[in-house]
């Protein structure tokens, strides 16, 4: 068969190539020169995840490659061999990818990814589990032409897939304008050998989320198969070591389908399609990955790809909020008959008549009747108006409430965007996420600047009745807790306990959400387990919270002490915003987190902690936590509280602000404890801090030993 002699072809080639530049390395600059990718925790993930084998110098790499070139490439022509030979080519790429990272290099220049770093791989975690991205295509070659690719590309990219792009299809994509980059879920990651980084991108999430063990080759591939729901679109002439290559996909599981004919095709493995408008379509089914069409009926693309894109203020059309102007959003629970469902109402001027560069007031009202809607979702509801908009190619919206900033840039209002097109956006994303509780919306838009002075009181009022309630919410004033398993996907031993004083280690579900989400979803991730009998109430440890996590960790975690770090700590999956470890010498606790790359006082990056706690398993004096936790009044009070901590990076100081002095203050820290915090610009090492907190008098060196 034409595929199995191409895979076998390939496979020699590219083991031979990998073999060539390899020597060649190691003549140029020895056996003894170290080889990693940057800013990860598992080395080279291929041959991390497969065999396992310790490589630390390009040296190791030699006996690496002729044992996988014995074992797996075989001549006679069979799909199963042609899978092998598809293994020892992901080896070759690896191999040969690898050595363009020696002695520090950075070979990848603009507008080319290369290898995506494991903070990049841990930031999509929560979007892929709760299928925001519900899948992902890898489109390698050259489209038949740059129109209809760049289509291809942005109607999957419409569906929520992430997309991985090698060779010309980039630059294809690059001319039509269609927004890659990580920022747009969609990476650009090289030329020829560069595929490889969506193949250690995948391999990595069974190492960091699956908590599977470097080396179980089965089981890898097995997480691959079952959880990570990719496929390859080949697109244009093929050759002999793409063959290779993309039975390198299929052997982890991947389908693949090409836009070129195949003389004899593997139904559901290797298919032809030359259709562009039906090859996305087809791929995705072949990979059995189901998506939820919501029709909005609005001009612009809509999907979570655009949610991290940016409009600068020269580029926006007009802009709202942000300090420049009066904004509010606000959701709200009203009685049926205050609702007329799909009703948009725009009191103030249209974007037409609004001059280009101009700043408009703006409030978003949204009013929701719905049997099963209470209250308490009404915040929950309101933060997602964020997601909404900014899922909008062109819109652009960052903060909430009174302080929300909006852009809607100039090409979504020369696409044909109105203000109006706000109001049809929120009502189908509301109706379509939220069908269990919601059954009627309407929204109304204030973009006049007398009306909003007026509507903004209502909204100013809610804010501060639900703050009032939330204050209350402690963990002590609730008998019920929730569980978040939404993560188990990808990592199948992990449970979350939310608490209202503790968010979810992803940051994304708070107490409020989970319960909500329950409401939406009775038997969904999201299950209500009343506390029970208390175990210990210092370290929070109860009977029904244990049972639950028994049970549902796999039988893998018996006891979880909630207010602690040192004893039986929550687990992780991986997709922590933030990672706790303590500091001996200090007698206290660090905190680094996804954002900042550097290095921290225990002697390890954000990554390779991350790669230390993960996958389901408790890890003593380590943690990962959102970033929220860190103000909560239950942040780790059986280790002494906030006052424990005594690094953190800059980044994160400023990102908690005021919010870290008030901790401080009702902690009986005082107002200027922030300072008391050491911070990169201090140092890196436990050395060089403590004399800081010696001369600040950190309450953590007057605590009891840590250990
Ligand atoms: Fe995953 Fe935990 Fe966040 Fe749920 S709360 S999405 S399990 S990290
Ligand atoms: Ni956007
Ligand atoms: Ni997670």
């Amino acid at each position: 068969m034409e595929l199995f002699k191409g895979a076998y072809e390939g496979a020699v080639t590219a083991t031979s190539y990998a073999e060539i530049l390899l020597a060649k390395a190691i003549k140029e600059y020895g056996a003894d020169t170290p080889v990693k990718y940057p800013d990860t925790a598992y080395r080279l993930p291929v041959i991390t995840a497969l065999s396992g084998e310790e490589v630390n110098t390009i040296g190791d790499l030699a006996p690496i490659l002729n044992r996988i070139r014995t074992t797996n490439i075989k001549e006679e022509l069979t799909f199963e061999n042609a899978k092998l030979n598809g293994e020892a080519t992901l080896y070759a790429a690896e191999i040969i990818e690898a050595l363009r990272y020696l002695n520090g290099a950075k070979p990848d220049k603009y507008p080319y990814t290369g290898f995506l770093s494991d903070p990049i791989l841990r930031k999509f975690g929560v979007p892929l589990v709760d299928q925001t991205i519900p899948g992902v295509a890898v489109i390698i070659g050259k489209g038949k032409d740059s129109k209809s690719t760049a289509k291809l590309v942005k109607d999957l990219q419409a569906k929520g897939i992430m997309i991985m792009l090698a060779n010309e299809v980039i630059e294809q994509c690059i001319e039509e304008g269609v927004k890659i980059g990580v920022d747009f879920i969609t990476f650009p990651l090289g030329n020829f050998t560069q595929v490889i980084h969506a193949v250690n991108f995948a391999f990595r999430a069974g190492l960091a989320f699956g908590g599977i063990p470097a080396g179980q080759r089965e089981r890898a591939l097995e997480y691959q198969a079952k959880r990570v729901l990719a496929f390859v679109i080949q697109l244009g002439p093929n050759d002999i070591v793409k063959f290779a290559a993309e039975f390198g996909a299929i052997f982890m599981g991947f389908p693949v389908v090409t836009d070129q004919p195949v003389a004899e095709e593997i139904p559901d493995w290797y298919q032809s399609e030359p259709d562009y408008e039906k090859i996305g379509k087809l791929g995705l089914e072949m990979r059995g990955i189901k998506i939820k069409i919501v029709d909005i009926p609005v001009p612009i693309t809509i999907g979570p790809a655009f949610e991290g894109e940016t409009i600068r203020k020269k580029d926006a059309w007009v802009e709202f909020g942000g300090g420049r102007s009066t904004s509010f959003e606000l959701v709200r629970m009203c009685d049926a008959d205050q609702v007329e469902d799909g009703k948009i109402e725009v009191i103030g001027p249209e974007i037409d008549e609004m001059p280009e560069g101009s700043v408009f007031p703006l409030g978003i009202m949204v009013d929701i009747y719905g049997r099963k809607m209470q209250e308490d979702f009404e915040g929950v509801l309101e933060r997602r108006v964020h997601y909404f908009i900014n899922y909008g190619e062109g819109l652009w919206h960052v903060a909430q409430r009174n302080m929300m900033w909006v852009r809607i840039g100039k090409n979504a209002k020369a696409a044909g965007f109105k203000i109006k097109d706000l109001g049809e956006i929120l009502i189908a994303k509301y109706k379509s996420d939220y069908p269990a509780i919601v059954d009627r919306v309407q929204v109304t838009i204030i973009t006049d600047k007398d009306v909003i002075e007026d509507k903004i009181k209502i909204a100013l009022e809610k804010y501060a009745a639900r703050d009032a309630r939330l204050k209350g919410l402690t963990d002590e004033s609730v008998e019920t807790y929730y569980s978040c398993t939404l993560c188990q996907s990808f990592a199948p031993n992990h449970v979350c306990i939310v608490s209202p004083e503790r968010v979810g280690l992803c940051g994304a579900v708070s107490w409020l959400d989970a319960k909500a989400s329950n409401e939406i979803t009775p038997t969904g991730p999201n299950q209500p387990i009343e506390k029970g009998e208390c175990m210990d109430p210092v370290k929070g440890s109860w009977k029904n919270l244990n049972d639950f996590i028994y049970t549902h960790s796999n039988r893998t975690v018996e006891n979880v002490n909630f207010y602690t770090i040192m004893d039986s700590p929550m687990t992780s999956c991986g997709c922590f915003e933030a990672i706790m470890a303590i500091l001996p010498l200090c007698n206290g606790i660090m905190i680094t987190t996804r954002e900042h790359g550097g290095e921290t006082p225990c002697g390890m990056t954000f990554s390779a902690l991350a790669g230390t706690c993960g996958g389901g398993v408790q890890t003593p004096g380590f943690m990962g936590i959102g970033r929220r936790y860190i103000t909560s009044s239950k942040f780790i009070p059986a280790d002494g509280g906030l006052g424990r901590i005594v690094w953190m990076p800059k980044e994160l100081k400023e990102y908690l602000g005021q919010d870290l002095v008030d901790a401080a203050v009702r902690a009986g820290l005082g107002a200027d404890f922030i300072d008391k915090i050491a911070d990169e610009t201090v140092g890196t090492t436990e050395d060089e801090i403590l004399p800081f907190l010696e001369e600040k008098q950190h309450p953590a060196l007057q605590m009891d030993p840590l250990m």
